[in-house]
């Protein structure tokens, strides 16, 4: 594994190395028990969307293994003022050890890792959000016990978080449902794929979707860089939300999740996910600990 760029590049098997050193990583973090794996490396982080958790857990991530980070936004870059990411990699990789990005297009984060000589990690696109995912994977095990067999339901935009949850969620083994309007489906490849290599359906009905399932997840109905589009959005998502109703169909012990930010009232109500913070703070929390197990096995020598 030579960067993280989107899930469908990781095996099962990768992917589950990932989850148990996560795994131990936390358990040595609530223990204070200190591992300096990255001792003198920095991380250079690219911001071209805004970011809490993203930001603070990379960043928190690099300092607890011994090295350090840089938040770099593209408003203070010159590659906010035109300068071709070709010509960033190949400088950035003589400074830094590693880059973490997070920007609109997955194919500039495909020509930073071509063009540059260091790992790159994919902060989350327009099209993927891996890092997310293999959080959102290390959370349902520790709740679940396995992540394989579970039925995993995603309702809402057919976004670049339903397209990070189908890959990963089928990869190990979960049933994947999505719940979206027609005109909100994920990307068709990944649809394509998806079907062929496990029980995948996407289906505008929420309550089918929903059915026996044991991980509910939303995401918010509009994305950084759609907030245009927020009006139609909240008219065509009307009724995509996770809600008692929703709840009732579901397994009785089913989890709930989201990667946050959360709009209460729109893609879940409020009762839903203060019923359900315990997994979904303890979700955020493991970006922290799936990070630094990503950081490790992409940077220490
Ligand atoms: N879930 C997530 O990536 O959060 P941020 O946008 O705050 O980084
Ligand atoms: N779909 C959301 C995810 C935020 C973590 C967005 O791209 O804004």
């Amino acid at each position: 594994m030579k960067h993280l760029l989107k899930l469908q590049d990781l095996t099962a098997e990768e992917i589950t190395q990932i989850l148990n050193l996560a795994d131990q990583l936390k358990f040595e973090k609530k223990n204070k028990i200190e591992h300096h794996l990255l001792k003198g490396k920095t991380l250079g982080m690219i911001f071209q969307k805004s970011s809490t958790r993203t930001r603070v857990s990379f960043e928190v991530g690099m300092y607890d293994l011994g090295g350090s980070a840089l938040f770099l936004s593209s408003n203070d870059l010159q590659i906010g003022r035109g300068e071709p990411v070709e010509d960033t990699a190949r400088v950035m990789s003589g400074y830094l050890d590693g880059i973490m990005i997070r920007t609109y297009s997955q194919k500039e984060v495909e020509v930073l890792a071509e063009m540059g000589s260091i790992p790159i990690i994919n902060g989350l696109t327009d099209y993927c959000h891996p890092c997310q995912v293999l959080a959102d994977l290390m959370t349902i095990r520790e709740h679940k016990r396995t992540i394989e067999g579970n039925k995993l339901c995603y309702i809402g935009d057919g976004n670049n978080m339903a397209n990070s949850l189908i890959v990963g969620g089928i990869k190990m083994g979960m049933k994947v449902s999505i719940a979206c309007p027609e005109n909100y489906k994920p990307d068709a490849d990944i649809m394509k794929w998806a079907a062929e290599n496990g029980d995948f359906v996407c289906t505008p009905d929420v309550f089918e979707a929903a059915k026996d399932a044991d991980v509910l997840y939303t995401d918010v109905w509009a994305s950084m860089g759609q907030e245009g589009e927020a009006a139609i959005r909240r008219a065509a998502f009307k009724g995509y939300q996770i809600n008692d109703e929703v709840m009732a169909v579901a397994k009785s012990d089913a989890m709930v999740m989201h990667c946050l930010p959360a709009h209460r009232e729109e893609e879940i109500t409020a009762k839903v996910f203060e019923e359900h913070a315990d997994e979904i703070f303890n979700e955020a929390e493991n970006r922290l600990h799936a990070q630094k197990a990503v950081l490790v096995k992409l940077m220490a020598d």
